[in-house]
């Protein structure tokens, strides 16, 4: 039997809560979201549990990462459903503030970012996006103090940006990342997927077929700028406005010349329509 999970939704309810979950000294895992959960968030809250005692999920979608363009106003909200599926998954809380709890008026302090954050992917095409990240999950860290805090391989610079930030900042929380939950035809789960119409949803695998291509030439000795631009071939012809296919340096996320050079990781950013999809996968 599963029970309705407890939400908090201020800094002193949180602590009060966090008390009780860890007496006894259990462990706590932390599982930011922005909601809209889905099985890849899933995924994430099952790997929490099984690294530590206790599993926190929060649920808030940040406005400092979002560009004023961008889909903040319109980003799913699935409340009731989010619920069901962590009381599936026996999660004990649910961090949820409100904006005005986590950006209190005159809120004037942002993290600044250099290394994996600044190596011209998804930085380059959404420039304030890694400081309202890192801010945020700054914020989460310090609030939650989690041991273990677990994020999703499918955001693949965001995962190498916190765990730099926790290193650097010496957070104390150990950062894992988790393998990217994928739908049968190979497209990776995404909240905004519910954005894609029939015929862009049929289109959308494209990415991830082009990649494990050019994953395939580079792993049967092509070289890199071959395999990419075959594969950026590949995702125009689709219908796709491709932001960037990449073939990086798996830890530095710099360039990479050839896989002697390390492990390599391939990423890619695109759109399709007025949705924009973002993937990668590990060469
Ligand atoms: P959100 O997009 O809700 O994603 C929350 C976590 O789920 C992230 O760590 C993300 O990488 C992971 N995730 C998303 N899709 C996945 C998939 N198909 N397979 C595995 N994991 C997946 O990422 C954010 O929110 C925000 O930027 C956040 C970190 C919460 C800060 O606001």
């Amino acid at each position: 039997m599963s029970r309705n999970p407890m939400v908090v939704r201020n800094v002193p309810a949180l602590r009060r809560a966090l008390d009780g979950l860890r007496a006894r000294k259990a462990t706590v895992a932390l599982v930011p979201t922005m909601g809209a959960l889905h099985d890849g968030h899933v995924s994430l809250v099952r790997l929490a549990k099984r690294r530590a005692g206790r599993v926190v999920v929060s649920i808030f979608v940040n406005p400092t990462q979002f560009a004023p363009t961008e889909d903040f106003g319109s980003y799913p909200r699935t409340w009731k459903a989010d619920i069901a599926k962590l009381a599936a998954e026996n999660v004990e809380l649910i961090w949820h503030p409100d904006v005005k709890n986590m950006y209190p008026e005159r809120f004037a302090t942002k993290i600044l970012l250099e290394g994996p954050a600044t190596v011209g992917l998804e930085d380059r095409f959404r420039p304030h996006f890694f400081g309202g990240v890192a801010t945020v999950v700054g914020k989460l860290f310090t609030q939650v103090r989690p041991d273990v805090a677990i994020f999703g391989e499918k955001d693949f610079q965001q995962l190498r940006v916190v765990t730099q930030m926790a290193r650097d900042l010496d957070l104390g929380v150990k950062v894992i990342g988790s393998r990217t939950v994928r739908e049968r035809d190979g497209l990776a789960m995404s909240s905004r997927n519910v954005y894609l119409s029939q015929d862009e949803r049929r289109i959308a695998p494209t990415l991830y077929k082009a990649m494990k291509e050019a994953a395939a030439r580079l792993r049967a000795g092509g070289d890199v700028e071959t395999a990419m631009a075959a594969g950026r071939t590949m995702i125009e012809n689709a219908g796709f406005a491709l932001d960037y296919l990449e073939a990086r340096h798996a830890e530095t996320l710099e360039p990479i010349g050839s896989l002697k050079e390390g492990p390599m990781r391939m990423l890619v950013a695109a759109k399709l329509g007025t949705t924009r999809l973002i993937d990668n996968i590990a060469v």
